[in-house]
């Protein structure tokens, strides 16, 4: 069985505060609401995939504690392949404490345990349906050894590959450009890669221009309500602008998680979709996912969703 999407990443479980505004150091304020949800970059995109309707697998660790468990259980009641979740004991599952604040901006730390274990032997037993998977998507919220070991193992496989440098480290490997397709990333991210400030569309084209120069086949900059800049190796002239609706935002949080999903959903299944269209679905996708509260929560299905988008 060949899968459409295979996540090499993350799994969290987001701690969530509601509260007027993000505190300040030292400081302690009254927030209105928690909640804890699934989360982790990797696993936010495989879901949101698994929602378009994509068959996917998820190649992770979790620690082998309830947390670890309730995350197994998430993927299965989405249909996601679990026979590359590990659960180990050695660490706990990652989690993330989140601040969000009225305005729908957040503040995240992470301590992702368990699946900085994640590594060549987890990668290996998974190479098979690696290399016969559509698309392969990986993120940093695990060892960047291991994310770039997994695009590399999809790339000798002729396997389409998205790279979101997610945390972004200042120091990349420059073999993680070489080794992905579509090499995806938000303002914040594309100005700790360039050095340059990124603020509007037109710096963005420029960092986009940059990154592009480093050897990927093609670059996305998300711009939160600007929609996203899409520059392609192959076509250097055709830098575009894809715009997006506005909308009214509660909770940007996974939101770049969500256009990820998507965009992996639509390389899988529209192969010949000119990536600009595909990055306009996606922002739409992920327009829905900031209009409630939470990560995989607010992640729309297939049947919420305009019939135009398939
Ligand atoms: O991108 C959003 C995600 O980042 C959250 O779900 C949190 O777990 C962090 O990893
Ligand atoms: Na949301």
């Amino acid at each position: 069985e060949a899968f459409d999407v295979m996540v090499v990443g993350s799994c969290m479980t987001d701690l969530v505060s509601q509260a007027p505004r993000l505190p300040k150091a030292g400081e302690t304020i009254h927030g209105h609401k928690f909640f804890i949800g699934f989360g982790g970059k990797g696993a936010n995109q495989c879901i949101q995939a698994a929602r378009l309707g994509a068959k996917t697998a998820m190649v992770c660790k979790v620690g082998k504690d309830f947390f670890g468990d309730n995350y197994i259980r998430n993927f299965k009641d989405h249909g996601v392949h679990t026979d590359f979740v590990g659960q180990t004991s050695d660490a706990a599952t990652g989690a993330a404490s989140i601040i969000v604040n009225d305005a729908g901006e957040n503040a995240i730390v992470i301590v992702a345990g368990a699946n900085m274990l994640l590594g060549s032997e987890e990668l290996q037993k998974a190479l098979p349906a690696i290399s016969h998977a559509k698309v392969l998507v990986c993120q940093l919220e695990v060892s960047p050894q291991t994310s770039l070991q997994a695009l590399r193992m999809a790339q000798e496989n002729k396997v389409k590959t998205i790279f979101n440098p997610a945390p972004a480290i200042p120091d990349l490997d420059k073999d993680f450009y070489r080794a992905s397709d579509v090499f995806c990333c938000n303002e914040s991210e594309a100005e700790l890669l360039t050095g340059s400030s990124v603020t509007g569309v037109e710096e963005a084209h420029g960092a986009g221009q940059e990154l592009l120069k480093r050897g990927c086949g093609a670059v996305i900059i998300t711009l939160g309500p600007q929609g996203c800049v899409v520059l392609k190796a192959q076509e250097p002239a055709s830098n575009k602008h894809v715009q997006t609706a506005a909308v009214t935002t509660v909770d940007t949080t996974g939101a770049g998680d969500s256009f990820i999903g998507a965009l992996a959903f639509y390389m899988a299944h529209y192969p010949t979709m000119p990536l600009e269209e595909m990055a306009r679905r996606a922002n739409q996708v992920a327009g829905v996912s900031v209009q409630a509260v939470g990560t995989q929560t607010s992640y729309p299905f297939k049947k919420d969703l305009p019939a135009e988008l398939f």
